[in-house]
């Protein structure tokens, strides 16, 4: 397994899941769903920042590509922690989780993409591997909820 496709099978999973508390009806299912969601993209975007995009603003000239992908996942984190304070009851809760997995979604895209393949131009097979295990040691970690301390 590399980076890439690391990062790629966890956003599969991220997708599904964001896929399914939109379908949930039971609310008590429903505030599990969103609090395992949280779990997993909180540790995806901290190994993120702190393996991948680490590297990639040190090597590659497009920073801005990598700045941008960082202000996505700013959003992302403000609007999970505004669903996860908001009652599952709440009518607006829907709503929110739409535009949850619309940033999702958006953001994804434009990772595997844009910024897979500017990547892909300075981390070879060998380093993908390696780099890998970074960012699965990274995945351990309990990163943080407050927006302001972000990786990078
Ligand atoms: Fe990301």
């Amino acid at each position: 397994m590399d980076i890439f496709k690391q990062i790629h099978s966890e956003h599969q999973i991220v997708k599904k899941l964001a896929k399914q508390i939109i379908k949930e009806n039971d609310n008590i299912t429903m505030s599990a769903q969103i609090s395992e969601l949280g779990d997993a993209l909180r540790k995806h975007m901290n190994a993120e920042e702190k393996i991948f995009y680490k590297y990639l603003l040190q090597n590659s000239d497009k920073n801005g590509l990598i700045y941008e992908a960082l202000e996505e996942h700013l959003a992302v984190r403000a609007v999970l922690l505004d669903i996860e304070s908001t009652a599952s009851e709440n009518e607006r809760l829907p709503s929110k989780m739409k535009v949850l997995d619309k940033l999702l979604k958006l953001h994804i895209e434009e990772e595997e993409k844009t910024i897979f393949p500017e990547a892909k131009k300075f981390i070879n097979a060998k380093q993908a591997k390696e780099m890998n295990k970074e960012f699965n040691d990274a995945k351990k970690d309990n990163p943080t909820t407050d927006l302001e301390e972000t990786p990078i």
